[in-house]
């Protein structure tokens, strides 16, 4: 894969991004020449937008754990693939060679096989950060079947609802978790779900992790180590389709439950490995840091994907940035020479909070760039990050992008194009972002401000919603007639540069974490007591955005800070602790059109404590609800 040079002068990235406009097919089928395919494709890309029907490397057939694992053995055999370091500091770090994680991978895949998981079948992981889940998810890819990751902070409700959309066969598992000094107790959130009603899942499988017990259920689960380790270390690879599903994973929108965002094989291949190359110009010898979980987009192509299909060396973190310190990724970086670190704002403003004792006397002097992910940097944090932990050397790439586009869309690129705090500056080659105003039309010239869109389809597009087809065209195809809808808006300089402004719809970032506000409401509203909620997001020092809830309440509330408890009770169930309200505000009513649509302007204003003018309220159905709620939540 060397032979991808890396782009490291403005002139080549121009060079690159020119190519890539004018001939995007030649462009692309370049870099995916590099890999190993099984056939070679009859088409490089054939696309339509309203449909939306998108196929990249119409044809090929490839496996990506081959490209992943195999490709790599006789070059880098003995090289770290992965290294792992535990919660717990002074437990082990545990390396895994490209050779020994081909064999476990192998020996995974045999396990599923045996288990009778086929070709196409849904497995759902429910885990914390530990080696297991990566190899699970890598073999589950070598036979072919489709993982679906949840991130093991979710209820027990929120993986019954995932499991069932996929139709999972399979759960893997740990027996229990430590994060930080808190105790997740992974198997019963599993029995618990499954409890409720989950008649898709045949087996679960179970990873000693802690050595906590658990109760096991006869015929139903089984451990890791007694399926696993008995198994060959040598396991075919299928051969897929280059637009066979590679996985599902679950996000959340303006509207209704998660839906399941599709990625296939080979195009999300291409895109995730040249992304991760250029933005992070990764060199042969560095290793790379992510401090993402695998639950999410991040984890997926940029822990797991990305770095392996480059035959990087990654770390893998189980644990939290507070544990046992403040200090603990400067720890790591210094402890095993990290060159790229790559995390999120709420992270870096976390840290920042607790001062800079924790990261002053740390050497840092192994790192090349720095990543930010999940939410926009704001300047302070931006200026903290580059000064205390990069010295004011190492550049900062603001990486732009979503679980729906696979991999990063928006970045700088270390070398080749300039940084601006704030900015995620210019899109990466092949990736054609415009804006649109409310009304579709495109804003010409460079200085701009509205909806992000893209024009043209990149390898890594996600190309359904699991179940749901029509889902995915409303979702982010039907807006704007022709283009790819982020759902995001942003402001465009008069470089061309792109700061992200946030979420034009309904979803709140809260720490880096896709939230649907209607999914909040829903829990709120399954308060016996609640006759309706609505749930807003306002500007949170560490967090981003926090949670703004309105509740509507049938009866007078005697003990407000017992109902509150009750409602974050109510949400966590259903939810998860991440879809905590910060604030809850008991109203009489809500501000309404007279048609009925709830006014979530005014409900942003008064949550952010903007009491400014409330624009026109008089085509409220009820305006003088706007005052009640104004009063009130001063006092919240
Ligand atoms: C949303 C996508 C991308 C992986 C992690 C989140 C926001 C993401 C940035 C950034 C400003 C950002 C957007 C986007 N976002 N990166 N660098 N600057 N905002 O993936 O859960 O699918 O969320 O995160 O609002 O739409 P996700």
């Amino acid at each position: 894969m060397s032979d991808t040079p890396l782009l490291t002068t403005p002139e080549a990235f121009r060079e690159a991004y020119d190519r890539s406009v004018r001939d995007p097919e030649g462009f692309w089928a370049e870099l995916a020449s590099t890999f190993r395919w099984h056939k070679p494709w009859s088409r490089v890309l054939s696309w339509n937008f309203d449909r939306p029907e998108i196929r990249w490397f119409e044809g090929a057939r490839l496996n990506i754990t081959e490209n992943c694992l195999d490709r790599h053995l006789e070059t880098r055999g003995d090289q770290t693939a992965i290294l792992w370091e535990p919660n717990d500091p002074s437990d082990p770090t545990r390396r895994y060679t490209y050779r020994a994680l081909h064999t476990e991978v192998c020996r995974a895949a045999n396990a599923l096989k045996e288990l009778g998981v086929r070709k196409g079948d849904r497995v759902c992981f429910y885990m914390p950060m530990v080696p297991e889940l990566a190899i699970g998810v890598l073999a589950c890819a070598r036979i072919g079947a489709v993982h679906s990751v949840v991130f093991a902070g979710f209820s027990a409700n929120a993986l019954a609802d995932r499991i069932q959309d996929a139709q999972c066969r399979l759960v893997i598992c740990s027996d229990t978790n430590q994060r930080g000094a808190k105790a997740i107790p992974v198997k019963e959130v599993v029995d618990e779900a499954l409890a409720s009603g989950c008649p898709s899942v045949e087996h679960v499988l179970i990873l000693r992790h802690t050595g906590d017990p658990v109760s096991m259920t006869a015929g139903r689960d089984l451990w890791w180590h007694d399926l696993v380790d008995r198994q060959e270390g040598d396991c075919p690879a299928e051969i897929m389709d280059a637009e066979d599903m590679l996985f599902i994973l679950y996000t959340s929108g303006s509207t209704g439950k998660p839906k399941g965002v599709v990625h296939t094989c080979g195009g999300y291949m291409v895109y995730v490995w040249y992304t991760f190359l250029q933005v992070f110009q990764y060199r042969q010898g560095d290793l790379y840091f992510c401090t993402a979980d695998i639950g999410w987009i991040t984890g997926h192509s940029y822990i797991v994907y990305g770095p392996l299909l480059a035959g990087a060396s990654v770390v893998m973190f189980e644990g939290v940035p507070t544990f046992p310190t403040p200090a603990r990724f400067w720890d790591i970086i210094d402890k095993h020479g990290v060159h790229q670190f790559y995390t999120a704002p709420t992270a870096i403003r976390a840290l920042m909070a607790l001062g800079d004792e924790w990261v002053e006397g740390h050497d840092l002097s192994s790192l090349k760039v720095l990543g930010s992910v999940g939410e926009p940097i704001n300047e302070e944090a931006w200026h903290w990050y580059h000064r205390h932990v990069g010295r004011e050397k190492v550049p900062i790439v603001d990486t732009w992008w979503q679980t729906e586009t696979g991999g990063i869309l928006i970045s700088p690129i270390p070398g080749a194009t300039p940084m601006k705090p704030g900015y995620a500056t210019f899109p990466l080659p092949g990736i054609q972002p415009c804006l649109v105003d409310n009304e579709g039309r495109l804003l010409e010239g460079p200085v701009a401000e509205g909806m992000l869109c893209f024009r043209f389809p990149w390898p890594g597009i996600l190309r359904t919603t699991y179940g749901d087809h029509e889902r995915c065209r409303t979702t982010y195809f039907s807006q704007f007639p022709g283009l790819y809808f982020s759902g995001d808006g942003a402001r465009r300089d008069a470089d061309g540069q792109y700061r992200i402004i946030g979420r034009v719809d309904d979803v709140i970032n809260v720490s880096g974490h896709r939230i649907g506000t209607a999914e909040v409401e829903n829990a709120i509203n399954l308060h016996p007591e609640v006759v309706e909620s609505a749930v807003v997001g306002y500007p949170h020092d560490i967090k981003g955005q926090g949670i703004y809830a309105y509740v509507i309440t049938r009866h007078p509330v005697p003990d407000t800070a017992a109902f509150r408890k009750e409602v974050l009770a109510v949400v966590t169930k259903e939810i998860g602790p991440i879809a905590k309200p910060d604030r809850i505000q008991i109203v009489s009513g809500l501000p309404k059109t007279r048609s009925g649509k709830i006014m979530r302007r005014i409900l942003r204003k008064i949550a952010a404590a903007d009491f400014s003018g409330m624009g026109d309220t008089s085509t409220l159905l009820n305006p003088e609800i706007v005052e009640e709620i104004r009063a009130g939540a001063m006092k919240v």
